[in-house]
């Protein structure tokens, strides 16, 4: 499975010697690096000390270096293929995996695909001008890891539309570049990745709770049994792991300057003194994790429904659920807005897969939590962060339309209207956050709201000089 690197387009998938597929994208790959340059990051460097891919198996896959980065060699790896895989859940449960994409999932699989394509460039976009106000110049380095690999996962799905979907799925990679984040007539498909990355703060918080969600519908799309598609995300799963390590440890260390600089001053009013107050960092976790909440779609689909059965999505770590895999018998729980309070409903097990994994991913940031009120106990401050109410501030689901604090009391759109900058950033919190952002790129010297990393990236010190102007 070793990736030849002499191609045009780096590949494990014996691109040569499927020559139709090899001059599509290979005439693709120029309309991906005027993209690039047009949308990706704005900072100009020389060059940046970056991981590429060298194999896909589980030791060793990486390779580090500086490279400038439109010389990035992104490719398309699919980690290494079983051939005794078998469909692990739905009515075809025990049959082989599909090698091709079977006529009658075609609109459904290339639906999927197409949207799980679309979040990855979009939020090179959303983070494109974050070059310029850089904490350090590791930070940089994170930043400029976590895009070169979202182009990656883009050219991920656009080979899979490619090989398997004909024309319409070369139409539909054309459109992966032409849709842009936040543009007002050709948007990104899903809410999140057309909201903004302004500041370094909301970066850290999208790599903890929105990379998070990719992870989650990775995971899903990992068990399908279109294997092309379970071997591609099988793959950006390794990957995506850093990009959310860049947001959980990002948080900790902004969390680990607030608690120093409210030591230091004994106050909780850091302001002024240059740090990101506690409760700002509570808004914009709140902000975050309810927009990424969304991703997760309505609480009760048949869409959902409808591919677990067929075999093109499953659950989180499906073959590790005690149960038949099938669940026409089974019932789950949800929550239900009644009247004026919230109560929860027996439902099908099937209806309510979205609300299955959104609840794996909540009980999975929930960690993060721990391990950042373990730094403010450590500082012994009283004050700690948590996760609002999953009601809480939602536009997609059940809860779309209520309004819900984030301690889960339904409350009036008045009453909301009252304390939403209690709740979620103000234009004052963002007018400060954003203040604090300046560049600052000499090796070694780290920005005064946020702490410097305990260790640098592959055994480098944070000193290095992670990136060349
Ligand atoms: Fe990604
Ligand atoms: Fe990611």
């Amino acid at each position: 499975m070793a990736i030849d690197y002499a191609e045009k387009i780096p590949n494990n998938v014996d691109l040569a010697s499927d020559r139709k597929l090899q001059r599509a994208l290979e005439a693709w790959q120029p309309n991906f690096l005027t993209w690039w340059k047009t949308m990706g990051p704005a900072l100009p460097t020389e060059d940046v000390y970056l991981r590429t891919a060298v194999d896909v198996g589980r030791e060793g896959w990486a390779h580090f270096a500086h490279v400038p980065m439109d010389e990035y060699r992104w490719g398309i790896f699919l980690a290494e293929r079983d051939p005794d895989r078998r469909i692990a859940f739905g009515e075809q449960k025990g049959e082989p995996v599909w090698q091709q994409v079977p006529g009658e999932h075609r609109a459904d699989l290339q639906r999927l695909i197409v949207i799980q394509g679309d979040t990855e460039p979009a939020s090179v976009e959303q983070q494109r001008h974050l070059g310029l106000t850089a904490p350090s110049l590791y930070d940089l380095r994170n930043l400029f890891q976590v895009n070169v690999e979202e182009g990656r996962h883009l050219w991920a799905m656009v080979y899979l539309l490619h090989a398997y979907f004909g024309r319409a799925g070369r139409e539909e990679a054309d459109a992966l570049l032409q849709r842009n984040s936040g543009d007002l007539d050709s948007p990104r498909i899903l809410g999140a990745f057309n909201e903004e990355t302004p500041d370094w703060l909301s970066f850290y918080m999208f790599t903890y709770f929105t990379d998070r969600d990719g992870k989650y519908q990775l995971g899903t799309l990992r068990e399908s049994a279109f294997d092309p598609l379970s071997r591609t995300c099988e793959f950006m799963l390794k990957e995506e792991a850093h990009h959310m390590f860049v947001g959980t440890t990002g948080i900790d260390r902004v969390v680990q300057r607030t608690a120093e600089l409210m030591r230091e001053h004994d106050t909780d009013d850091i302001a002024p003194h240059g740090g990101i107050p506690l409760a700002v960092i509570q808004k914009y976790l709140n902000f975050h994790y309810s927009v990424s909440l969304d991703l997760f779609g309505s609480e009760q689909s048949t869409n959902a429904a409808n591919y677990f059965t067929a075999g093109l999505k499953g659950r989180w770590q499906e073959e590790r659920r005690q149960d038949d895999h099938v669940l026409t018998e089974d019932a789950a729980e949800i929550e239900v807005v009644e009247g004026d309070r919230i109560t929860t409903e027996q439902v099908p097990a099937l209806l309510a897969l979205n609300h299955d994994l959104r609840s794996e991913y909540v009980a999975d940031c929930r960690t993060g939590l721990k391990r950042w009120n373990r730094i403010l106990d450590r500082f012994g401050i009283d004050t700690h962060l948590y996760l609002p109410h999953v009601g809480f501030n939602r536009k997609v689901g059940i809860f779309a339309g209520h309004h819900v604090t984030p301690h889960g009391e339904l409350i009036s759109e008045e009453l909301w209207e009252q304390n939403r900058d209690e709740w979620l950033p103000s234009a004052a919190d963002k007018e400060h956050v954003r203040s604090l952002m300046r560049p600052v790129y000499e090796p070694g010297k780290i920005a005064a709201w946020v702490a410097p990393p305990s260790q640098g990236i592959n055994g480098k010190p944070f000193e290095y000089e992670y990136v060349h102007f």
